[in-house]
């Protein structure tokens, strides 16, 4: 017979689960130092360097699973250098780091943005020392695989870009969507900011036959993530419970609720163990993952021809530039990559979004696939500040 404290375990780490309406990333309001990042740094002192300022933005940026691997070098003067934590990586959820270099591409975007505003152009040569595959550690003399170095140069031409001024508006919002068609200039926007060689947008707006099948493919990829043990189990390392874990790492997937707190708390929340399909855990997200998914209006993707890794950092800086001009005309995004990962479990999804899109695998990559309408605004991500960052 199950002794009373496991199963109070195996049930409190259910109803942990259960009370996190859809994984990944949930909070109610979060530690005040875990969001310090989103007052913005203090104005560039005369004199002062202004390289902070910037990275101070660009930490804004959106990273899958809130990871937020990105190390800067800055003792050249004039120049950020940006690697790749490679401590920082989601084998199994994304075994070839694509996503993981597109959000090196995120910062990038920002970090670009950020320094329009100070009349600085951001020369951005990619992978100075080669590509790389950021699961092999940096060869000798290099301990981190760099993905830029950005040189600052000062230029009268350089106009600010408005998108700078939704960097502290954006959010991944995760909640359910009214169903209010996306306005068209709003779409028209999006598609117009999201650019870069040999990638194309895509929309599934209201009316288009697509839809159902831009749903079905949404929720059978959530239910299959869920249900592997270890994609599952990777989610669960990187989620944050409760104020004291969330101010300590300031990274990952964070919950704030006060059941799972309560449970977190009196230990009954068992991470280390993935639920069997059938918990509680698992019925119950999948139940809120597909209430969210009918909640969905539209549907925004991009798709790449080749998926080299600059093609994958470039869709990282396009995909930063469709939020931020969805965030202008008030809509909300919230990445869906289960479809998009590439492992085996998830083969047939990644197929059939590929064939709804009309990416043919092998030539073309979808690099992003999202939800997209209007929402009820949501709290800022946890950031580990500047400091954090710097090598
Ligand atoms: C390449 C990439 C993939 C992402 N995939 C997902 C996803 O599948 N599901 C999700 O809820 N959020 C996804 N996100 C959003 C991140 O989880 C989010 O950026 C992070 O938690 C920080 O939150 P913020 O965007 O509100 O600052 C993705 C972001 C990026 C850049």
């Amino acid at each position: 017979m199950m002794e009373r404290r496991q199963f109070m375990r195996v049930l409190g780490g259910a109803a942990v689960l259960a009370a996190v309406p859809a994984l990944p990333g949930c909070s109610s309001t979060l530690p005040a130092e875990a969001v310090a990042a989103w007052q913005g740094p203090a104005p560039v002192p005369p004199g002062g360097d202004v390289r902070r300022w910037i990275v101070a933005h660009a930490i804004l940026a959106p990273h899958s699973h809130n990871l937020q691997s990105w190390l800067v070098d800055l003792q050249q003067p004039g120049e950020i250098m940006l690697y790749c934590d490679h401590t920082r990586l989601l084998p199994e959820t994304d075994p070839h780091s694509r996503q993981i270099l597109m959000s090196q591409g995120t910062f990038l975007e920002l970090l670009h943005l950020a320094a329009l505003q100070q009349g600085l152009r951001a020369e951005i040569d990619l992978f100075p020392h080669g590509e790389f595959d950021p699961r092999t550690p940096p060869a000798p003399p290099h301990t981190h695989h760099a993905t830029a170095r950005v040189r600052l140069v000062p230029d009268a031409s350089v106009q600010p870009d408005p998108l700078f001024g939704q960097i502290f508006q954006r959010r991944t919002n995760r909640s359910a969507y009214d169903m209010r068609t996306p306005a068209p200039q709003a779409v028209q926007a999006i598609a117009a900011a999201c650019t870069a060689p040999r990638l194309r947008t895509s929309f599934a707006l209201p009316g288009d036959a697509r839809l159902s099948e831009h749903r079905a493919i949404a929720r059978d990829a959530w239910r299959v993530e869920l249900v592997t043990p270890r994609t599952m189990l990777e989610s669960l390392k990187v989620l944050r419970v409760g104020p004291r874990e969330i101010a300590e790492h300031r990274d990952g997937l964070s919950v704030n609720e006060p059941l799972p707190r309560l449970l977190a708390a009196l230990g009954l929340f068992d991470r280390s163990r993935a639920p069997g399909p059938d918990d509680m855990a698992v019925t119950q997200q999948v139940q809120d993952f597909n209430a969210k998914i009918d909640a969905t209006p539209a549907f925004f993707a991009m798709v790449t021809e080749g998926n080299t890794r600059s093609t994958q950092v470039l869709a990282g800086r396009a995909y930063a530039r469709a939020q931020l001009a969805a965030t202008a005309h008030g809509l909300a995004m919230h990445p869906l990559q289960q479809a998009l990962q590439e492992y085996p479990e998830q083969a047939r999804h990644y197929a059939a979004i590929h064939a709804l899109l009309g990416a043919t695998p092998g030539r073309a990559t979808v690099q992003m696939w999202a939800r997209l309408g209007y929402a009820p605004p949501v709290d800022p991500a946890p950031r580990r500040g500047v400091p954090a960052h710097v090598l």
